[in-house]
């Protein structure tokens, strides 16, 4: 069995929250998830309880923390494995420019030993391994000697692991949107490290929307986190506890999930919570299949209709399935 959770669902802010994160584990009991980025200096001044929530059942779940000040980031950390995270990651891959200001994310990749004194803080500070997602580089500082000098340095301070987005950034002209599309992805060099650093476990990220494509990439790393894909389409995860983690019993189906699902949300909305923003990625459920428009209509109606439009939406893809089969059939 691999070194680390073969497969993750990446950090996505506004994505990854609590309630998507408890859809995806539904679908997945094993897949790694993060959560989206939580600054440390949001944990030292903020409603730490509230940016730390999470529900037990999404175990085994990462937290990732941005910042570059080795006490917040230790700080930020032990409060992280006081409540029970798995994991503890560093984000030195963000290149927005919020982020940059506060000079952290990828811009820190130039600054590596930056980087080393947070992880040695943060390692000193708990037992959960600690970790570090990273660009493969940034602007001009993209050879791979740059990348290798990383990691070099991260590892030196005990990082547990190293997921690699395998794509550079520009810390200039381009929005965080288009530096996730427009440079492009380098995958060789990934495997290269993997193969330089055989003690560390090397997480490949960027590009994967297909679990064959997973499998391939596993021939050349430990683990693969995956973003878009599962944010577009998250049955993606549906195989993945029978083809990467060794499960033998049934997938399950989407009707089961979202059985269990519809108490999950009423019980959101009773917390407090608005409803759209419980349901808002859930719509893309039925990517892909008969009737997937209709339910994300269905769910767009749940601010005025409530966990009724979630039954309503299932009901219209049983009515489009059953159609599409006919039509098959004459
Ligand atoms: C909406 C969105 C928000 C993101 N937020 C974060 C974040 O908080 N922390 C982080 O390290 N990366 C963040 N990323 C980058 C992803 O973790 C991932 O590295 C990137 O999307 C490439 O992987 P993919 O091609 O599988 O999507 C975000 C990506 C998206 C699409």
């Amino acid at each position: 069995m691999s070194r680390c959770p073969p497969v993750s669902v990446a950090p996505m802010m506004d994505v990854t929250d609590a309630h998507t994160r408890w859809l995806y584990r539904r679908i997945s009991r094993r897949v790694l998830l993060y959560t989206e980025m939580v600054t440390a200096q949001a944990l030292d001044k903020g409603d730490a309880p509230r940016l730390l929530a999470y529900d037990p059942v999404e175990h085994p779940i990462a937290l990732q923390l941005g910042g570059d000040d080795p006490t917040l980031l230790a700080q930020g950390a032990r409060m992280g494995a006081d409540v029970g995270y798995d994991e503890i990651n560093l984000n030195v891959g963000c290149p927005s420019p919020r982020v940059q200001k506060g000079s952290f994310g990828a811009c820190l990749m130039l600054s590596p030993e930056v980087v080393a004194e947070g992880v040695a803080a943060m390692k000193a500070a708990v037992d959960v391994p600690v970790t570090v997602k990273c660009r493969i580089g940034v602007d001009d500082h993209d050879r791979y000697e740059d990348l290798r000098r990383f990691a070099d340095a991260v590892v030196a301070a005990g990082a547990d692991r190293l997921t690699v987005h395998a794509r550079k950034a520009w810390l200039q002209g381009l929005s965080p949107k288009q530096n996730r599309n427009v440079p492009p992805l380098r995958y060789e060099e990934v495997h290269r490290l993997a193969r330089e650093l055989p003690d560390v476990p090397i997480e490949i990220n960027g590009g994967f929307v297909d679990l064959d494509a997973v499998a391939d990439q596993l021939e050349h790393v430990d683990a693969v986190m995956i973003g878009r894909g599962v944010w577009h389409d998250p049955w993606l995860l549906a195989d993945v506890d029978r083809r990467f983690f060794g499960e033998t019993g049934p997938a399950p189906t989407r009707e089961d999930v979202l059985e269990d699902w519809i108490p999950f949300v009423e019980r959101r909305v009773a917390e407090g919570h608005k409803i759209q923003h419980v349901v808002r990625h859930a719509g893309p459920i039925y990517a892909g299949q008969p009737g997937a428009k209709a339910f994300k209509r269905a769910l767009a109606r749940a601010h005025k209709e409530g966990s009724k439009a979630i039954l309503e939406g299932i009901e219209a893809v049983r009515l489009a399935r059953a159609a599409w089969s006919e039509r098959k059939a004459g």
